[in-house]
């Protein structure tokens, strides 16, 4: 479960926690919980409750076994590069908990930089501390020039024919639904691919953008849809936006007017 809103960009409620929690006890199941992206939520009324939270609400906390993940990667921080994150593990039985505790101190070199990057994320400035004022500074533009780029994408995508994608609510993505003409689904069937595949590569071969099928990540029977990111610069997504609405108005253009497979061309009317 990802409590912030992994692949469609959509954050859970605190109810759908509720419930997750709750099958959880009733089907005596571990939730991992993936909890890397809870700084970036963009929308107002959504805010990031922990799993464990919700369990202590519940009064569920010694009763579902809880992973709590959470990295440097993602956030605000987004140092991809230092590797560095943890797993928070509650209402494990304390025998498993100590087999994870002598697997976890068997790895023989620490990851110094990315357990600094841990510590420094954990234990941010507070109030009164030196670089406080600098550092909530610096979250504050990364976060809002998140939203702008959330917001742009997405207008940009709903303008495109045949594409409504919900507002990103949160993490790095939008998740647009396609609606692809006859043609290209019988080309794609043609290639032994799924359609949303064959959009997805022209897309990279016409712009260099490279996005991800839905087919990859499950969608329903007969529904497209492509995973994107607003993770370009704001100097440069306006540039992606128009880009891959030009790919987007020639994809839909030269499939539509396609010929059937397997159509024979006329023959030239002046018999060349
Ligand atoms: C939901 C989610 N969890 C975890 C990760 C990866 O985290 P890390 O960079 O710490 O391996 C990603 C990467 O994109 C992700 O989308």
């Amino acid at each position: 479960a990802s409590a912030g809103c992994a692949a469609t960009g959509q954050c859970l409620s605190y109810a759908n926690q509720e419930d997750i929690l709750r099958f959880c006890a009733e089907e005596d199941l571990v939730l991992i919980a993936d909890e890397v992206y809870q700084a970036n939520i963009y929308i107002e009324g959504k805010e990031f409750f922990s799993f464990k939270k919700v369990a202590s609400d519940l009064g569920l906390l010694q009763r579902v076994p809880l992973v709590s993940l959470h990295s440097i990667s993602k956030g605000f921080i987004g140092e991809c590069g230092r590797r560095g994150g943890y797993m928070e593990v509650t209402g494990f039985p304390a025998d498993v908990k100590d087999q994870i505790l002598k697997l976890a101190s068997i790895n023989l070199c620490p990851n110094l930089s990315g357990q600094i990057c841990c510590t420094l994320m954990m234990n941010p400035p507070q109030p009164g501390d030196p670089s406080y004022d600098l550092y909530i500074q610096e979250k504050r533009a990364i976060l809002g020039s998140l939203k702008r780029r959330a917001e742009l994408l997405v207008a940009g995508l709903n303008q495109l024919e045949g594409v409504t994608c919900n507002p990103a609510e949160g993490a790095l993505y939008a998740f647009p639904r396609i609606t692809l003409p006859r043609r290209a689904i019988e080309e794609a069937a043609r290639l032994g691919k799924q359609p949303d595949w064959l959009y997805c590569k022209e897309l990279l071969v016409a712009t260099g953008i490279v996005v991800v099928p839905g087919s990859g990540f499950g969608q329903a029977e007969g529904t497209f849809h492509f995973r994107t990111t607003f993770l370009p610069s704001e100097a440069d997504i306006g540039r992606v936006v128009s880009s891959l609405g030009e790919f987007h108005a020639a994809f839909m253009e030269r499939y539509r007017n396609k010929e059937p497979a397997g159509a024979v061309e006329d023959a030239p009317a002046n018999g060349h």
